[in-house]
């Protein structure tokens, strides 16, 4: 494992609870490095990836480090043979993002990525209604995820925060259409203190004429209900809504629903039943269908069609869009860089 932070002590854990057996770990902050190989039993450690691939030779690499680093230890990996799940987002770039598509090509190695809202139920449901016909053709998404203020002010902007949050909204309406980003107008305001923007909005327009907004504000106040307090070691809160948009009906959900609610003596939780929720002592949701997917591409059980790389690509290259939009205060074309997307754009 590349990274044992918050997500990656998670990681650890739902890899084993589906049977794998974790061999090393690497983190260039040793003192958590040695805190979490302690926690779990981990002899071999490096402070760096490719030290630790010179002291063993795993058959899959899960990078959950910092996003900035994702692309480089991804190829790093693949060409040190192995397979890849890498946490969202791929990569910081679209060039960057096909790069890493290509070395897997040349490796003959599977990259998953860690587009998590592939995996949850609600969505699963709602692809499945939309492919078997069941609100007509597909029109537009609307899409909105807000996160703790807390969050934002403690790693929300370590890179921009586009690349933590819309992402996931961007590739789930890549999911939903199946078709890359063509052009992309976007708009941000930011709290007072913040340099980076707290608010995003964004449009999308997608090849095939689908239309998707995709909002995100960090601005949820601590004294919301927590909807995150448990196996991941961050409180705070998710509200995620989604609506797809057809010829013939409408689907609409939110991520974390309020059909169960704790008020407790430290505050009102409304607890994530869907992403990563303990159940009977393991980790069950997205979280566990995503890693036992990955586990079974990495086998050869099943095709890599959940999350295909493709796709990935367009989703970074349309986040990138969205922060070039931002930067120019104006629309931006979608530059066409994959070695497929120029089919049918
Ligand atoms: N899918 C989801 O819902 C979800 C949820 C949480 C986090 N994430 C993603 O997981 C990743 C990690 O997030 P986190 O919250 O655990 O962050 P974190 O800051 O807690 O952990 C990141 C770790 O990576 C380490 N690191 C940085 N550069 C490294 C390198 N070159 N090699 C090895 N280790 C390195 C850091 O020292 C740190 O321990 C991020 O990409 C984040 O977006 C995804």
């Amino acid at each position: 494992m590349a990274g044992v932070g918050r997500f990656g002590a998670l990681h650890a854990r739902v890899w084993r609870e589906l049977g794998a057996e974790v061999v090393g770990l690497c983190d260039v902050d040793a003192r958590r490095l040695a805190d979490v190989a302690g926690g779990l039993g981990v002899a071999v450690v490096s402070g760096d990836l490719p030290s630790l691939l010179a002291r063993v030779e795993p058959d899959v690499v899960v990078v959950v480090s910092d996003e900035a680093t994702h692309a480089d230890l991804t190829v790093t990996a693949l060409e040190a043979g192995c397979h890849v799940f890498v946490e969202k987002p791929l990569a910081l770039s679209g060039a960057e993002a096909w790069r890493v598509s290509a070395a897997a090509a040349t490796a003959g190695r599977e990259v998953v990525a860690g587009q998590i809202s592939r995996f949850a139920a609600p969505y699963v449901r709602m692809r499945q209604t939309l492919s078997g016909g069941g609100i007509g053709r597909l029109c537009a998404l609307r899409l909105r995820r807000d996160f703790s203020r807390q969050w934002f002010l403690s790693f929300g902007d370590r890179v921009h925060p586009v690349w933590e949050s819309c992402i996931h909204d961007i590739d789930l309406a890549v999911s939903f259409t199946g078709r890359p980003v063509q052009r992309v107008s976007a708009v941000a305001a930011r709290a007072a203190e913040d340099e980076a923007p707290s608010v995003v909005s964004a449009l999308l327009e997608f090849q095939g004429g689908v239309i998707a907004t995709v909002e995100s504000a960090w601005l949820v106040p601590d004294s919301a209900p927590r909807t995150l307090a448990g196996a991941l070691a961050l409180d705070g809160s998710i509200v995620a809504e989604a609506e797809v948009l057809g010829a013939d009906g409408i689907l609409r959900q939110r991520l974390v629903a309020d059909d169960l609610v704790e008020w407790t003596s430290t505050g009102a939780v409304v607890p994530d039943l869907s992403l990563w929720p303990e159940e009977d002592g393991t980790v069950g949701g997205a979280l566990r269908q995503e890693v036992a997917y990955a586990i079974d591409v990495f086998l050869g059980r099943r095709p890599a069609d959940r999350v295909p790389l493709q796709e990935v690509c367009w989703g970074v290259e349309a986040a990138e869009a969205v922060v070039a939009s931002l930067a120019a205060g104006a629309p931006v074309e979608v530059p066409d860089r994959g070695p497929d997307t120029g089919r049918g754009r």
